[in-house]
């Protein structure tokens, strides 16, 4: 288990990859290179990835797009399969799945989820998310439940997942919604160990679900506000050690690096303000309630920052800017961050050749 919480690699900052199943990725942008969301691309990707030592990629768990001109994030690879097929093409990378409990049973979760796991020999990891995108439900056909039960219902679904993974023969499981007979579910996850397990909740309810149930909350920073997410980071992990648990805080990130400042503001300019695409932009905010009449003191500062990368830290600048930003963020007590490009395979190399040398001299990432 020591190994999967170390998502393999001993950096005491890890970095991993969000968003690449899903075209557009992170970035609310018209420019004609944004991500495609292919799957010859994510292969692409993991393995570059994997190579660099790249500890993690995370998918999000989307099932409609969000209009607007490129109707952005609508087309997405749905995010076990794409998981299980990107860990049998690596060898290091932890590959998440995004999972909305109360769209999927439990018993297909939880053998859908060894599965991964024995194809990546214990390298699979579970986001358990538990929904706030009404559209996405309602074409399901099923009602999202009030916040608070949301999270009941998770506790239930999880507690349901972790006796398929470590509970014997023919058990029974009696919950308020969800009921099983004789369960049996073999084999169990790889190597005696279990799927490390994470989830990004924002509310208080929600954190307190994480602070139960996993090994690593992801919570975003406020821009500028680092000392905020540092004291962030000292209550959840107060709170996780009075119940005996530990967790690890990571936080979300948007990268724009450039040889120079100036070149990487301007390209940060003309992606996400020049060319955003503002009608997603709006459909998104007006999904959370965020209007200008609801917000009209901030409504374009916070239509910019959705635009730059869903809410993410935006880091834009040269190398020593971005390495330099990291580093902070690490020294804040995140334990990793998830990061996202506008085209992701375009940008990673001069990343890795840049950045990753600047982060082991300043002593939070190790050579591979
Ligand atoms: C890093 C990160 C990844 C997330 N991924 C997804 C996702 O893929 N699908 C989704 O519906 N919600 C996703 N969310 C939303 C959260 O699961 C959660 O619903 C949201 O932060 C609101 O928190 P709350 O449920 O505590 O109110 C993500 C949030 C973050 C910060």
């Amino acid at each position: 288990m020591r190994a999967r919480l170390d998502l393999y690699s001993r950096n005491t900052l890890k970095l991993g990859l969000f968003g690449a199943n899903c075209s557009s990725g992170r970035a609310v942008t018209k420019v004609a290179e944004r991500w495609s969301g292919s799957w010859p691309d994510s292969l692409r990707l993991a393995r570059m990835a994997d190579a660099a030592g790249i500890e993690f990629m995370l998918p999000v768990g989307r099932w409609k797009g969000y209009g607007g001109e490129t109707d952005y994030q609508g087309a997405t690879l749905e995010s076990v399969t794409w998981a299980a097929g990107l860990l049998a093409a690596t060898r290091r990378l932890t590959v998440f799945a995004t999972v909305h409990a109360p769209l999927i049973h439990p018993i297909i979760a939880a053998k859908q989820f060894v599965t991964a796991d024995h194809i990546g020999a214990g390298r699979f990891g579970l986001n358990i998310v538990c929904g706030w995108n009404e559209d996405e439900f309602d074409m399901f056909g099923v009602t999202m439940r009030e916040h608070a039960t949301r999270y009941e219902y998770a506790q239930e679904w999880l507690d349901a997942i972790k006796l398929a993974w470590e509970g014997g023969d023919d058990v029974d499981f009696d919950g308020r919604f969800i009921q099983l007979r004789q369960l049996r579910a073999k084999p169990k996850p790889f190597g005696g160990g279990r799927p490390i397990i994470m989830n990004a909740a924002a509310s208080p309810t929600g954190q307190s679900f994480a602070i139960r149930n996993c090994d690593a909350l992801f919570s975003m920073t406020p821009k500028g506000r680092l000392d905020e997410f540092a004291a962030h980071v000292v209550d959840v992990q107060a709170l996780a050690r009075a119940q005996g648990r530990a967790i690890d805080v990571y936080t979300v990130g948007v990268i724009t690096c450039r040889p120079t400042r100036r070149d990487a503001e301007s390209y940060y300019r003309h992606c996400v303000i020049d060319n955003a695409d503002w009608a997603a932009v709006d459909h998104i905010l007006a999904m959370r309630g965020v209007t200008p009449e609801t917000y009209p003191d901030d409504y374009a500062e916070r239509r910019a920052h959705q635009a730059n990368g869903m809410g993410g830290v935006p880091i834009v600048g040269d190398p020593d800017d971005v390495a330099d930003e990291l580093a902070r963020l690490s020294a804040a007590g995140a334990r990793g961050i998830a990061v996202s490009f506008v085209n992701y395979l375009e940008e990673l190399p001069f990343f890795c050749a840049e950045v990753l040398p600047r982060l082991e001299r300043r002593g939070v990432r190790r050579a591979i």
